[in-house]
């Protein structure tokens, strides 16, 4: 995917937060340790260093929600990670993403911390995040 189709995803996707921009996308894939998978339905990018990997972020577009997508695409970056010697991943999802918490946890992700006032929102609303680690694979 190029940085331009995964800013497309991410607006359609990012409702309550703000999504990320071309450029940002760009600036984000240009060092080594980044990686992206996934297609213009759904896509996820993550850095992995050493043992340890962490999802920046995972979309799925609107149409094409609630068929799985994402828990697919969970399953695909966790194994091209764990094939480049990743033993644990962790993310961060803020506490009012419903949809994201119950991937993550159907995935085997389980709470291990809290980050307070970590997301802003419109308005300067701020909302914790939920930190969330697992072992892989
Ligand atoms: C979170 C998100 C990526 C899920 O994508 P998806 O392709 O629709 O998810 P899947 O179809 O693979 O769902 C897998 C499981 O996640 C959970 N889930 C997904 N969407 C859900 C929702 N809206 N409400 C409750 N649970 C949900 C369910 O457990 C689901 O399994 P099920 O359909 O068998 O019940 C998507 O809603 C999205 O892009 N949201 C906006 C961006 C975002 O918040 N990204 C995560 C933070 S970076």
């Amino acid at each position: 995917m190029t940085p331009a189709q995964m800013a497309e995803t991410h607006a359609a996707a990012f409702t309550e937060a703000r999504p990320w921009s071309a450029d940002e996308f760009e600036a984000l894939l240009s060092n080594r340790f980044t990686h992206q998978t996934g297609d213009r339905r759904c896509f996820a990018v993550y850095t992995l260093i050493t043992e340890q990997v962490e999802l920046l972020t995972i979309a799925t577009h609107p149409d094409f929600q609630r068929q799985g997508l994402a828990k697919q695409c969970m399953e695909l970056w966790h194994s091209k990670a764990a094939a480049q010697g990743a033993e644990h991943a962790f993310l961060d999802v803020a506490e009012d993403n419903a949809a994201a918490i119950a991937l993550y946890r159907s995935c085997g992700y389980v709470t291990c911390g809290f980050r307070r006032g970590y997301y802003l929102r419109e308005a300067g609303v701020r909302v914790d995040a939920i930190a969330m680690e697992r072992a892989l694979p």
